[in-house]
């Protein structure tokens, strides 16, 4: 994939242009999901936000799914970990934030590099997320095809979109760290997508 800064590619001539994807029936999805928070009880205000009811009810927020990298300066080895906190921030100047657990062991890495790269996944490389998200995995770099970016952050071939960026700022918010990052260079590619929700992986479905 090359840095496209002129590719002009619209959600509805991606799906469009994409292979057939099997949909999943909506019945087979909400029976393997979790049952949810009663609407006027929240409205009540009358419960508690345990962090188990905020994670239910922001998983009802359907997502992509992106393995964000930098190089951690203290030793110039690769980090990365799978993340769906990913959102756009502004169009002019470019920015796009995502959050970091605290407790992350690829926190320092983050916070003192310079330059991260958001490389969005395609729904082939389910199996990559999967190894981005384990805390145990020894050797996460050992598969899929990585090139080094702007700062020698890892950029994913294969991804359907890379957001290469400078970081404008991390900012402690509660548990987790919020980095704001300014897009130096991106590409993109029509690839049908890897989406999460209700802490599930999903396949793109039909368009409405
Ligand atoms: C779909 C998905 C999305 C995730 N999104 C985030 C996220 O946005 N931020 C985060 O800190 N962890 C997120 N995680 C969890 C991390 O991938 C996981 O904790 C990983 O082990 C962190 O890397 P570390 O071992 O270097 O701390 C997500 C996991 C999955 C499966």
């Amino acid at each position: 994939m090359t840095a496209s800064a002129n590719s002009s590619t619209t959600p509805v001539a991606d799906a469009a242009a994409a292979p057939a994807v099997p949909s999943v029936p909506a019945a087979a999805t909400a029976a393997a999901e979790l049952p949810g928070t009663p609407l006027a009880v929240e409205i009540a205000g009358a419960v508690d936000i345990t962090p188990q009811a905020l994670r239910g009810a922001l998983g009802r927020f359907a997502t992509g799914v992106a393995i964000i990298t930098c190089v951690d300066p203290a030793n110039g080895e690769r980090v990365g970990l799978t993340a769906n906190s990913f959102s756009a921030l502004s169009l002019e100047p470019p920015l796009v934030l995502w959050s970091l657990r605290q407790a992350s062991a690829s926190l320092a890495a983050f916070q003192h590099s310079a330059h991260f790269a958001i490389n969005v996944l395609a729904e082939a490389q389910i199996d990559l997320s999967r190894r981005f998200s384990s805390g145990k995995e020894p050797d996460k770099f050992g598969a899929g095809q990585w090139s080094d970016g702007l700062g020698g952050a890892p950029v994913l071939g294969g991804s359907t979109a890379v957001f290469e960026c400078e970081r404008v700022s991390a900012q402690e918010a509660g548990d987790h760290v919020l980095f704001v990052g300014r897009v130096l260079r991106l590409a993109d590619a029509v690839l049908p997508p890897l989406l999460f929700h209700g802490g599930r992986y999903h396949l793109l479905g039909e368009i409405l």
